[in-house]
Protein backbone atom coordinates (compact mmCIF):
# COMPACT_ATOMS: atom_id res chain seq x y z
CA UNK A 1 0.00 0.00 0.00
CA UNK A 2 1.42 3.38 -0.84
CA UNK A 3 1.93 6.36 1.42
CA UNK A 4 -0.63 8.49 -0.44
CA UNK A 5 -3.45 5.77 -0.51
CA UNK A 6 -2.84 4.89 2.81
CA UNK A 7 -3.35 8.38 4.10
CA UNK A 8 -6.32 8.70 1.82
CA UNK A 9 -7.98 6.18 4.06
CA UNK A 10 -6.82 7.57 6.96
CA UNK A 11 -8.79 10.55 6.47
CA UNK A 12 -11.97 8.91 5.02
CA UNK A 13 -12.17 6.64 8.54
CA UNK A 14 -11.05 10.42 10.46
CA UNK A 15 -13.78 11.21 8.67
CA UNK A 16 -16.16 8.39 9.59
CA UNK A 17 -15.17 8.71 12.64
CA UNK A 18 -16.29 12.46 13.02
CA UNK A 19 -19.39 11.90 11.83
CA UNK A 20 -20.16 9.12 13.80
CA UNK A 21 -19.06 11.62 16.71
CA UNK A 22 -21.30 13.78 15.55
CA UNK A 23 -24.30 11.50 15.26
CA UNK A 24 -23.86 10.56 19.12
CA UNK A 25 -23.15 13.96 20.11
CA UNK A 26 -25.73 15.14 18.25
CA UNK A 27 -28.35 12.67 20.08
CA UNK A 28 -26.70 11.33 23.26
CA UNK A 29 -29.88 9.31 23.80
CA UNK A 30 -28.98 7.00 21.01
CA UNK A 31 -29.43 4.25 21.68
CA UNK A 32 -31.74 4.36 25.28
CA UNK A 33 -30.37 2.83 28.16
CA UNK A 34 -33.98 1.35 27.79
CA UNK A 35 -36.05 -0.06 24.50
CA UNK A 36 -39.12 2.24 23.43
CA UNK A 37 -42.41 1.48 24.18
CA UNK A 38 -45.51 0.45 27.09
CA UNK A 39 -45.79 -3.32 26.70
CA UNK A 40 -49.67 -3.93 27.36
CA UNK A 41 -50.59 -6.28 30.70
CA UNK A 42 -46.38 -6.52 30.92
CA UNK A 43 -46.44 -9.47 28.38
CA UNK A 44 -43.15 -8.52 27.52
CA UNK A 45 -41.20 -10.00 24.50
CA UNK A 46 -41.74 -13.59 24.05
CA UNK A 47 -40.25 -15.21 20.81
CA UNK A 48 -43.46 -17.83 21.19
CA UNK A 49 -46.01 -14.78 21.60
CA UNK A 50 -46.97 -12.88 18.36
CA UNK A 51 -45.44 -9.38 18.76
CA UNK A 52 -47.85 -6.29 17.93
CA UNK A 53 -46.39 -3.12 17.76
CA UNK A 54 -48.69 0.23 17.73
CA UNK A 55 -47.44 3.55 17.03
CA UNK A 56 -50.07 6.05 18.44
CA UNK A 57 -49.76 9.75 19.32
CA UNK A 58 -52.31 10.14 21.95
CA UNK A 59 -54.24 12.92 20.36
CA UNK A 60 -55.02 11.08 17.03
CA UNK A 61 -58.68 10.55 16.43
CA UNK A 62 -57.81 7.46 14.44
CA UNK A 63 -55.64 6.28 16.96
CA UNK A 64 -58.31 6.55 19.63
CA UNK A 65 -60.47 4.44 17.18
CA UNK A 66 -58.33 1.63 16.48
CA UNK A 67 -57.65 0.89 20.71
CA UNK A 68 -61.02 -0.92 21.51
CA UNK A 69 -60.91 -3.77 18.91
CA UNK A 70 -57.59 -3.55 19.01
CA UNK A 71 -57.95 -4.62 23.09
CA UNK A 72 -60.43 -6.79 22.18
CA UNK A 73 -58.60 -8.97 19.93
CA UNK A 74 -55.76 -8.78 22.47
CA UNK A 75 -57.83 -9.63 25.42
CA UNK A 76 -59.15 -12.56 23.27
CA UNK A 77 -55.27 -14.36 22.57
CA UNK A 78 -54.16 -13.22 26.21
CA UNK A 79 -50.57 -14.77 26.55
CA UNK A 80 -50.07 -15.55 22.55
CA UNK A 81 -50.27 -11.71 21.68
CA UNK A 82 -47.95 -9.40 23.10
CA UNK A 83 -48.15 -5.32 22.45
CA UNK A 84 -45.78 -2.77 23.08
CA UNK A 85 -46.90 0.90 22.05
CA UNK A 86 -44.50 3.37 20.52
CA UNK A 87 -45.99 6.88 20.78
CA UNK A 88 -45.31 9.04 17.80
CA UNK A 89 -46.27 12.93 18.51
CA UNK A 90 -47.16 14.39 15.89
CA UNK A 91 -46.36 18.14 14.73
CA UNK A 92 -49.35 18.77 13.23
CA UNK A 93 -51.44 17.52 17.07
CA UNK A 94 -51.52 20.18 18.83
CA UNK A 95 -50.12 19.24 22.15
CA UNK A 96 -49.20 15.80 21.23
CA UNK A 97 -45.81 15.99 22.74
CA UNK A 98 -46.96 17.46 26.02
CA UNK A 99 -49.98 14.39 26.12
CA UNK A 100 -47.17 11.84 24.99
CA UNK A 101 -44.43 13.36 28.13
CA UNK A 102 -47.48 13.24 30.65
CA UNK A 103 -47.78 9.36 29.45
CA UNK A 104 -43.80 8.65 29.85
CA UNK A 105 -44.20 10.75 33.34
CA UNK A 106 -47.34 8.30 34.20
CA UNK A 107 -45.35 5.25 33.00
CA UNK A 108 -42.32 6.47 35.35
CA UNK A 109 -44.49 6.58 38.26
CA UNK A 110 -46.68 3.51 38.25
CA UNK A 111 -46.54 1.19 35.08
CA UNK A 112 -49.67 -0.05 35.94
CA UNK A 113 -51.42 3.15 34.93
CA UNK A 114 -49.55 4.18 31.62
CA UNK A 115 -53.01 1.86 29.73
CA UNK A 116 -55.64 3.66 31.67
CA UNK A 117 -53.86 7.24 31.20
CA UNK A 118 -53.72 6.65 27.45
CA UNK A 119 -57.29 4.97 27.24
CA UNK A 120 -58.60 8.33 29.06
CA UNK A 121 -56.16 10.32 26.52
CA UNK A 122 -58.25 8.47 23.23
CA UNK A 123 -61.54 8.90 25.36
CA UNK A 124 -61.40 13.16 26.02
CA UNK A 125 -58.50 14.19 23.43
CA UNK A 126 -60.91 16.72 21.91
CA UNK A 127 -60.29 18.78 24.76
CA UNK A 128 -56.54 18.82 24.17
CA UNK A 129 -56.34 20.23 20.22
CA UNK A 130 -57.84 22.60 18.31
CA UNK A 131 -60.32 25.37 19.33
CA UNK A 132 -60.15 24.14 22.97
CA UNK A 133 -56.65 25.26 23.64
CA UNK A 134 -56.03 27.77 20.63
CA UNK A 135 -55.51 30.80 22.52
CA UNK A 136 -54.11 28.53 26.11
CA UNK A 137 -49.94 29.10 26.71
CA UNK A 138 -48.11 26.27 26.86
CA UNK A 139 -47.79 26.78 30.60
CA UNK A 140 -51.80 26.17 30.70
CA UNK A 141 -51.94 23.33 28.42
CA UNK A 142 -49.40 21.39 30.82
CA UNK A 143 -51.48 22.55 33.87
CA UNK A 144 -54.33 21.46 32.12
CA UNK A 145 -53.10 18.03 31.54
CA UNK A 146 -51.30 17.87 34.78
CA UNK A 147 -54.91 18.05 35.93
CA UNK A 148 -56.80 15.63 33.48
CA UNK A 149 -54.14 12.76 34.65
CA UNK A 150 -54.29 12.96 38.35
CA UNK A 151 -58.33 12.72 37.86
CA UNK A 152 -57.35 9.72 35.84
CA UNK A 153 -54.78 8.21 38.65
CA UNK A 154 -55.75 10.31 41.73
CA UNK A 155 -54.98 13.49 43.47
CA UNK A 156 -52.30 12.59 45.21
CA UNK A 157 -50.20 11.68 42.35
CA UNK A 158 -50.00 16.08 41.21
CA UNK A 159 -47.23 16.86 42.67
CA UNK A 160 -45.25 14.27 41.40
CA UNK A 161 -46.94 14.42 37.98
CA UNK A 162 -45.85 18.16 37.85
CA UNK A 163 -42.64 17.57 38.76
CA UNK A 164 -42.43 15.01 35.70
CA UNK A 165 -42.35 17.91 34.15
CA UNK A 166 -39.58 19.61 35.03
CA UNK A 167 -37.59 16.91 34.89
CA UNK A 168 -35.48 16.89 31.43
CA UNK A 169 -35.20 13.01 31.25
CA UNK A 170 -38.93 12.91 30.60
CA UNK A 171 -38.42 15.35 27.90
CA UNK A 172 -35.28 12.98 26.62
CA UNK A 173 -37.77 9.67 26.42
CA UNK A 174 -40.77 11.32 24.37
CA UNK A 175 -38.13 12.55 22.23
CA UNK A 176 -36.87 8.87 21.85
CA UNK A 177 -40.19 7.79 21.23
CA UNK A 178 -40.41 10.11 18.51
CA UNK A 179 -36.64 9.59 16.89
CA UNK A 180 -37.83 5.61 17.46
CA UNK A 181 -40.69 5.99 14.94
CA UNK A 182 -39.01 8.21 12.50
CA UNK A 183 -36.16 5.38 12.92
CA UNK A 184 -38.56 2.39 11.55
CA UNK A 185 -40.12 4.75 8.72
CA UNK A 186 -43.33 5.57 10.76
CA UNK A 187 -44.48 9.10 10.06
CA UNK A 188 -48.32 8.24 10.55
CA UNK A 189 -50.80 6.80 13.21
CA UNK A 190 -51.89 4.63 14.10
CA UNK A 191 -49.51 2.11 12.18
CA UNK A 192 -48.94 -1.55 13.08
CA UNK A 193 -46.25 -4.02 12.82
CA UNK A 194 -47.04 -7.58 13.47
CA UNK A 195 -43.57 -9.91 14.29
CA UNK A 196 -41.69 -6.84 12.80
CA UNK A 197 -43.58 -5.99 9.51
CA UNK A 198 -45.44 -3.18 8.62
CA UNK A 199 -49.00 -4.08 8.66
CA UNK A 200 -50.05 -2.35 5.21
CA UNK A 201 -52.67 0.81 6.14
CA UNK A 202 -55.72 -0.22 5.68
CA UNK A 203 -58.52 2.48 4.25
CA UNK A 204 -60.58 2.04 7.34
CA UNK A 205 -60.04 1.18 10.94
CA UNK A 206 -58.96 -2.15 11.81
CA UNK A 207 -61.84 -4.04 13.50
CA UNK A 208 -61.71 -7.21 15.55
CA UNK A 209 -62.36 -9.58 12.78
CA UNK A 210 -59.97 -7.46 10.72
CA UNK A 211 -57.42 -8.16 13.79
CA UNK A 212 -58.96 -11.92 13.90
CA UNK A 213 -58.09 -12.27 10.41
CA UNK A 214 -54.71 -11.23 10.98
CA UNK A 215 -54.08 -13.09 13.74
CA UNK A 216 -55.49 -16.38 13.14
CA UNK A 217 -53.52 -17.46 10.29
CA UNK A 218 -50.38 -16.90 12.19
CA UNK A 219 -51.32 -18.79 15.06
CA UNK A 220 -52.60 -21.70 12.85
CA UNK A 221 -49.43 -21.60 11.41
CA UNK A 222 -47.77 -21.87 14.91
CA UNK A 223 -49.40 -24.76 16.02
CA UNK A 224 -48.15 -26.78 12.92
CA UNK A 225 -44.48 -26.23 13.49
C1 LIG B 1 -59.05 33.11 20.84
O1 LIG B 1 -58.66 34.46 20.75
C2 LIG B 1 -59.20 35.12 19.63
C3 LIG B 1 -58.58 36.51 19.53
O2 LIG B 1 -58.48 37.10 20.78
C4 LIG B 1 -60.72 35.16 19.77
O3 LIG B 1 -61.29 35.81 18.65
C5 LIG B 1 -61.23 33.72 19.83
O4 LIG B 1 -62.62 33.72 20.06
C6 LIG B 1 -60.55 32.98 20.95
N1 LIG B 1 -60.94 31.57 20.84
C7 LIG B 1 -61.27 30.83 21.87
C8 LIG B 1 -61.64 29.40 21.59
O5 LIG B 1 -61.28 31.25 23.01
C1 LIG C 1 -59.59 15.36 43.08
O1 LIG C 1 -59.57 16.75 42.82
C2 LIG C 1 -60.70 17.23 42.15
C3 LIG C 1 -60.50 18.70 41.79
O2 LIG C 1 -59.58 19.32 42.62
C4 LIG C 1 -61.94 17.00 43.02
O3 LIG C 1 -63.09 17.45 42.34
C5 LIG C 1 -62.06 15.50 43.32
O4 LIG C 1 -63.13 15.27 44.19
C6 LIG C 1 -60.78 14.99 43.93
N1 LIG C 1 -60.87 13.54 44.05
C7 LIG C 1 -60.53 12.88 45.13
C8 LIG C 1 -60.71 11.40 45.06
O5 LIG C 1 -60.08 13.42 46.11
C1 LIG D 1 -40.51 23.91 37.45
O1 LIG D 1 -39.46 24.77 37.02
C2 LIG D 1 -39.84 26.13 36.95
C3 LIG D 1 -38.69 26.91 36.35
O2 LIG D 1 -37.46 26.36 36.67
C4 LIG D 1 -40.22 26.63 38.34
O3 LIG D 1 -40.64 27.97 38.26
C5 LIG D 1 -41.36 25.78 38.86
O4 LIG D 1 -41.69 26.14 40.18
C6 LIG D 1 -40.99 24.31 38.86
N1 LIG D 1 -42.18 23.52 39.18
C7 LIG D 1 -42.14 22.46 39.97
C8 LIG D 1 -43.43 21.75 40.19
O5 LIG D 1 -41.11 22.08 40.48
C1 LIG E 1 -64.67 -4.93 9.53
O1 LIG E 1 -64.08 -4.16 8.51
C2 LIG E 1 -64.09 -4.80 7.25
C3 LIG E 1 -63.35 -3.91 6.28
O2 LIG E 1 -62.05 -3.70 6.73
C4 LIG E 1 -65.53 -5.04 6.80
O3 LIG E 1 -65.54 -5.72 5.57
C5 LIG E 1 -66.27 -5.84 7.85
O4 LIG E 1 -67.63 -5.93 7.52
C6 LIG E 1 -66.13 -5.20 9.22
N1 LIG E 1 -66.68 -6.11 10.20
C7 LIG E 1 -67.47 -5.70 11.17
C8 LIG E 1 -67.94 -6.76 12.12
O5 LIG E 1 -67.79 -4.53 11.29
Amino acid sequence: MSGEHGSGILTVLSLLALQLQVLLVGGDYIPPAKSDGFVYKNRHFNFDAIQIEAFYDPLCPYSAESWPPLQTALDHYDARVSLVVHLLPLPYHDNAFVASRALHIVNGLDRSATFPVLKSFFKHQEKFYGAPTRNLSRASVVDEIVKFVTSVIGNSSETSIKNGFNDTNTDLLTRVSFKYAASRGVSGTPSFYVNGFVLPPADNTLNYSDWRNVIDPLIGVKKSM
